[in-house]
C-alpha cells in the first residue's frame, strides 16, 4: 500500500511526474470520471498487481463532457474529489491525473475525433448518440498523455470495453486492454457512482436487474439456448412497473450475434425512476450438447 499519491492537474505536471521515473518503468492507466467506489477500487488493484511494486500506476479523474448529451446528467454527475484521493491512495495508486476540461480539450469542442463505426450505435449508443465518439475520443487522448502500456476498464461497461479494444486494434493504438470483471454489492447490484441516484424503494427493486440476468446465467447452465435464456430473463422483468426496459440482448464477448455454443454475454439496460442500471453477465452456451 502506497500512502504518497501524488496528485496533478496539468499536462506539465504529468509529464513532470513521468520525467522522474526509471527509464523503461511499466505504466498503467486507470481511467475513470471520479466518484470512486469499490468497482474503480478492484481496477486500481488490478492495475498494481500487472505493473508490480516497480511499475506505475495513474489514476484518470476526468468528466468528460463530451460523452454526455444535453440533457443528460453532466452538471449533478458526483463529485468527491478528496475521497476519491484517499482511495487512489489506499489502493497503491502513484499518481492522480484531474485535468480541467481546458486541459484536456485545447478547443471547446475538438475538430478530429474518434468514429466508433457501427457498434457505437447500437445498444447504449443507439439511447445516447454520440456517448461512444466521447469515450473513445478522451480514450485515446488519455492513454496519449500518459504514456501508458497498460489501459485497465471494468467489464461493468462491457460495450465500452468492447469497443476500446475495437479502437486499440484498428488504430494499433500501442496499449494493451484488460478488462475487470464487475463488482458488486452483497445483494449483486454492480456498483456505480449514479446508484446514489436511487431512492431507498428504487435500491431494493434494483436487484431485480442482477437477479434477472443470474436467471439468464442459470437457463444456460441448465442447456437453454439463447433465445431460452433471453425470454427466461425477460421474465423476471415483466410486470414490474417501476422499470423501464432499454434492451435485453445476448451476443457473442464482441458483441456480435450470439453464438450456438461457447461464450455469450447477456446484456441489458433498464431505467428506473431517473436512474439507468447497465449490467450484463457472461454465459456459457451449448452445454446441454
Ligand atoms: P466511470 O464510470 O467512472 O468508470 C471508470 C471505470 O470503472 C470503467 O472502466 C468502468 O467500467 C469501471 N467500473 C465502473 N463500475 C464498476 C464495477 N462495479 N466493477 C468493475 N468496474 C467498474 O467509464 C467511465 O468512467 C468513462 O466512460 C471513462 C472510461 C473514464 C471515459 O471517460
Amino acid at each position: 500500500m502506497s500512502a504518497i499519491t501524488r496528485v496533478v492537474s496539468s499536462r506539465s505536471g504529468l509529464r513532470a511526474a513521468y520525467a522522474e521515473l526509471p527509464t523503461g518503468t511499466v505504466r498503467a492507466v486507470v481511467p475513470t470520471m471520479g466518484a470512486l467506489h469499490s468497482g474503480h477500487a478492484q481496477l486500481i488493484r488490478a492495475a498494481r498487481a500487472l505493473v508490480g511494486q516497480a511499475g506505475h500506476v495513474t489514476v484518470t479523474v476526468f468528466v468528460n463532457p463530451t460523452q454526455f448529451a444535453a440533457g443528460e446528467d453532466l452538471d449533478r454527475y458526483p463529485r468527491s474529489f478528496d475521497s476519491d484521493v484517499e482511495v487512489c491512495a489506499a489502493e497503491g495508486a502513484d499518481l492522480v491525473f484531474a485535468p480541467s476540461v481546458e486541459t484536456v480539450y485545447l478547443d471547446p469542442e475538438p475538430m478530429v475525433t474518434i468514429d466508433p463505426g457501427p457498434l457505437g450505435t447500437l445498444l447504449e449508443g443507439a439511447v445516447r448518440p454520440g456517448h461512444f465518439r466521447g469515450v473513445l475520443t478522451v480514450v485515446a487522448k488519455l492513454v496519449s498523455m500518459t504514456g501508458a502500456s497498460l489501459l485497465l476498464l471494468g467489464e461493468k461497461d462491457f460495450q465500452q470495453l468492447v469497443l476500446v479494444r475495437r479502437m486499440v486494434r484498428d488504430l494499433d493504438l500501442p496499449v494493451e486492454v484488460v478488462g475487470v470483471p464487475t463488482v458488486r454489492a452483497d445483494d449483486g447490484l454492480a456498483l456505480s457512482s449514479r446508484n446514489v441516484y436511487l431512492s431507498d424503494a428504487e435500491r431494493l427493486a434494483a436487484i431485480t436487474v442482477p437477479r434477472a440476468l443470474e436467471i439468464g446465467v442459470e437457463t444456460a447452465r441448465a442447456g437453454g439456448s439463447a433465445r431460452d435464456v433471453l425470454s427466461a430473463a425477460q421474465s423476471h422483468l415483466q410486470g414490474r412497473d417501476e422499470f423501464e426496459i432499454d434492451y435485453m440482448v445476448v451476443t457473442d464477448p464482441d458483441l456480435g450475434p450470439a453464438p450456438e455454443s461457447g461464450e455469450g454475454r447477456l446484456l441489458m439496460a433498464a431505467r428506473i425512476g431517473k436512474v439507468r442500471l447497465l449490467d450484463n453477465v457472461r454465459i456459457d452456451l451449448g452445454v446441454g450438447g
